[in-house]
């Protein structure tokens, strides 16, 4: 069997080969270098979504591991601590693109015909996992029996706060891989006002108001829970 290598292992030759541009060999060598980063752009954002989903997916598998398995959920937590800071690594992927110069863009666009990120499966995979501002999704679905295991819902973790331990921290978690899911959504549309105004986008929608109305805080339960501890807090201390 022939020796491991990096490239092997890597498989940098199969990966580096994936960057298909469009625009016709006649367009300007910048313009078509643009195209190149946008598909690296995009290409990235597909590799760290198929790492986002893997470790959500675990750690919701492990939030309903029985709940004498303590290690289990410290598990799904360094899961969710990692996701919260893939969700980062993916916005960031988003901000460069804002160096994509909009002449350029403008001269490869015509040749993305149809093609559209809200074709992108793992995004809607992601969206089911994590929800929005108005549902809940599988995610928090898992946390809440998970707490139910232990005898508590989620109002009281939020209450208990430190004192909730693992279950704690969970909560924490979740709230920043929605806060950074909602971040992405955020800089992503400011991304297409910048890029195309008003204009409708290549998926067929109407671009930028589309977006805006899908840009909503997850996790709504565990906001509105952990909101509500002000009010008690104020009640307690004025008491
Ligand atoms: C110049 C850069 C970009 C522009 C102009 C742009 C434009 C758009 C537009 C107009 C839409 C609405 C659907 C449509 O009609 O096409 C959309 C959706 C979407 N785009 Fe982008 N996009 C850009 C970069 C990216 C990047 C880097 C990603 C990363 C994968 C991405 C992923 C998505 C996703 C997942 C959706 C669906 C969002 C949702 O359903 O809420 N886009 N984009």
């Amino acid at each position: 069997m022939a020796e491991l290598t990096y490239t092997s292992y890597i498989q940098t030759d199969a990966l580096l080969s994936l960057q298909q541009t469009q625009s016709p060999e006649t367009m300007d060598r910048a313009a078509v270098l643009s195209e190149h980063f946008f598909i690296v752009a995009h290409q990235s954002c597909e590799l760290w979504l198929k790492q986002v989903i893997a470790d959500l997916s675990l750690a919701k598998e492990l939030l309903s591991a029985p709940f004498d398995q303590p290690a289990a959920l410290e598990t799904g937590t360094e899961l969710l601590v990692r996701a919260r800071e893939l969700m980062r690594v993916l916005h960031e992927q988003v901000v460069a693109l804002e160096r994509l110069p909009l002449r350029h863009f403008a001269e490869f666009r015509p040749y993305l015909g149809t093609a559209s990120g809200a074709q992108s499966m793992q995004f809607r995979v992601l969206g089911r996992l994590i929800g929005d501002g108005e549902r809940d999704g599988e995610l928090y679905g898992a946390f809440t029996r998970c707490a139910a295991a232990y005898g508590y819902d989620v109002a009281a973790i939020c209450r208990l706060g430190v004192d909730g331990g693992a279950l704690y921290r969970v909560a924490e978690a979740l709230l920043d891989v929605g806060i950074g899911y909602w971040r992405w959504k955020v800089t992503h549309l400011g991304l297409v006002s910048k890029m195309i105004g008003s204009q409708g986008g290549t998926g067929g929608t109407s671009g930028e108001d589309f977006l805006a109305r899908r840009v909503t805080v997850p996790f709504p339960e565990l906001r509105r829970l952990r909101g509500a501890l002000h009010d008690q807090e104020l009640a307690r201390t004025s008491a």
